[in-house]
């Protein structure tokens, strides 16, 4: 609530609080928890906006000693700090401001997490999977939500979205929603 009431744009902040966006993270924890459970993990979010990630994980069954949630846009640093302040101040939660694609620390992290591809263009997310350190774990989500403005590479099926990653699959699965799609990849750089 302090997060969102103390937004510039508060709106915009209750978006990633939305229906789609809580279950697909739960979902995403719950196959973690359920294929992945035992390492301590130290986590990279990538494009993590508010932090809504970071905070379910903190507070999910697994084994977690650190989570960097990282965004490109600005205003998500303050309200992440506000969603994740405990574990920041456990020395647990960083967030930052910065571009995937020119990110340097990844070798840092056991886990990868990008649920934002469907805001990147191929050419961008083959550029960021260049960057990432083979045998790292990965999580990608997408979906088939065309007609949203923001979204610039929905993909039609869960099969085109594997077929397009370039990862070593472990798990891919599909999360229906309300008005669209949800599709998630887990596995390794090749
Ligand atoms: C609207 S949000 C999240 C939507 C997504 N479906 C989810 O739930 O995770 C997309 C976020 O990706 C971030 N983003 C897009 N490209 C990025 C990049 N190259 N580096 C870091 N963050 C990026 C945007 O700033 C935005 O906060």
């Amino acid at each position: 609530m302090d997060a969102i009431r103390q937004s510039d744009d508060r709106y915009r902040t209750l978006e990633s609080f939305w229906k789609g966006q809580i279950n697909s993270k739960i979902w995403l924890i719950d196959h973690l928890e359920k294929y992945y459970q035992h390492l301590p993990y130290n986590i990279l979010v990538c494009g993590g906006w508010n932090g809504v990630l970071a905070t379910l994980l903190f507070n999910s069954n697994l084994d977690i000693t650190r989570i960097v949630s990282m965004d490109i846009d600005q205003n998500c640093e303050e309200i992440a700090y506000t969603m994740n302040k405990d574990y920041e101040m456990q020395g647990r939660f960083k967030a930052i401001t910065s571009d995937m694609l020119t990110y340097e620390d990844y070798g840092k992290h056991n886990l990868i997490i990008n649920t934002v591809c469907e805001h990147m263009t191929t050419e961008q997310y083959n550029q960021w999977l260049d960057k990432l350190p083979t045998n790292k774990r990965i999580v990608l989500q997408s979906n088939d939500y065309f007609s949203h403005k923001e979204h610039v590479n929905c993909k039609q099926t869960l099969k085109e979205f594997q077929q397009d990653c370039n990862l070593n699959v472990d798990i891919a699965a599909t999360m229906p929603t309300e008005k669209y799609n949800r599709f998630m990849i887990i596995g390794h750089k090749k």
